[in-house]
């Protein structure tokens, strides 16, 4: 009886349960009712008196351990069974790994910057603290030019001769200084203005001026370079106007419109009803400025371009209100998840 038990107990150690076949096969031949455990108590009759305490809890052990096995085993194959039923579908496209948004300000002005480099503008940058000459006087600001004025202008304190630049000009004021014509070039770029915060105004925004010198630049090349851009920028059906207007550094200067993106010119809410959106300054760069700047003013003429690229991503996005562009709401920034 003894050796019959321990030969059981070894067998258990090495039986090897690999199907459901093989499982039930097992069952049969330990736990069943006619299996050898059931055998064991059957022979239990005969063993002498004083042997059974001991030999009972032998056969005990050894029916909990054959039974434990099999409930492992059985829970095992039920798991197995569980996975397979819940299998991936492997053809399905893989979860993306979330990775932000740009920054509506970098894609517009990403945008402008490929339309004109399109057309053999390259990009020039230049200081954000600049001197005054750079910023006014060069570009041929009087004296006594309200921009100058404490209101508009961020000074720096201990030398009131450099300011926060009010506009990307001053690069401009740089080209001209550093190159000789022909020259193309953009300029994109944070600028600072003494502004009260609101819905339409911040102390901080972002630039594209332009600047074209050569030989021959006409208004003609102005206004055709900026129709390009305007329906690159808006659609193939944008139209574009010129208004009469003043800037110190050209002369004739012009503010543009372009078709309002939102009604196509019919007149809405967004256009307040006039059908046109008002984008960028402009005009023929003012012979003072290119003398000013080391040109020479007889032989060159240029134009000169600027717009606010909040200005131009609020039309763009139809975003009411700027401040949304500096506050980093990502409820606001997570609309732009995805585009290039
Ligand atoms: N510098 C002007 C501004 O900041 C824009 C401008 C640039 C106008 C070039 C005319 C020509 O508003």
């Amino acid at each position: 009886m003894k050796e019959k038990i321990e030969s059981l107990r070894k067998h258990l150690h090495e039986v090897k349960i690999e199907s459901a076949e093989q499982l039930e096969a097992y069952r049969l031949e330990y736990l069943s009712k006619k299996g050898k455990i059931q055998e064991l108590f059957g022979e239990f009759k005969n063993v002498a008196a004083e042997e059974k305490p001991l030999v009972g809890q032998w056969v005990n052990q050894l029916k909990n351990q054959a039974q434990e096995l099999f409930d492992r085993v059985k829970d095992e194959f039920s798991n197995q069974n569980d996975q397979s039923e819940k299998k991936e579908d492997l053809s399905r496209p893989a979860f993306l790994p979330y990775q932000g948004a740009r920054h509506p300000i970098s894609l517009v002005r990403k945008e402008i910057i490929d339309i004109f480099n399109r057309i053999g503008f390259v990009i020039s940058e230049g200081p954000e603290v600049e001197d005054d000459f750079h910023v006014f006087t060069a570009l041929n600001f009087p004296p006594e030019h309200p921009a100058r004025d404490m209101q508009d202008t961020f000074f720096i304190e201990k030398n009131p001769d450099f300011v926060l630049r009010t506009h990307t000009s001053s690069v401009q004021a740089r080209v001209m200084q550093s190159q000789k014509p022909p020259i193309r070039t953009i300029s994109p770029g944070r600028v600072f203005r003494n502004e009260a915060i609101s819905a339409r105004a911040h102390c901080i925004f972002h630039q594209v001026e332009g600047l074209y010198i050569d030989k021959n630049v006409s208004f003609a090349d102005l206004k055709q370079t900026l129709l390009y851009f305007a329906q690159e920028m808006f659609g193939k059906d944008t139209q574009i106007r010129l208004r009469p207007s003043y800037f110190p550094f050209t002369e004739p200067s012009a503010e543009m419109d372009v078709s309002c993106n939102i009604c196509g010119g019919k007149g809405c809410n967004v256009c307040k009803y006039t059908g046109w959106l008002e984008i960028l300054g402009c005009g023929m760069v003012d012979p003072n400025v290119l003398t000013n700047c080391g040109i020479d003013a007889e032989n060159y003429t240029g134009f000169a371009f600027g717009m606010g690229v909040e200005r131009i991503a609020m039309l763009k996005y139809q975003v009411k209100d700027l401040r949304l562009f500096f506050e980093n709401d990502k409820r606001f920034l997570n609309q732009f998840i995805g585009a290039y």
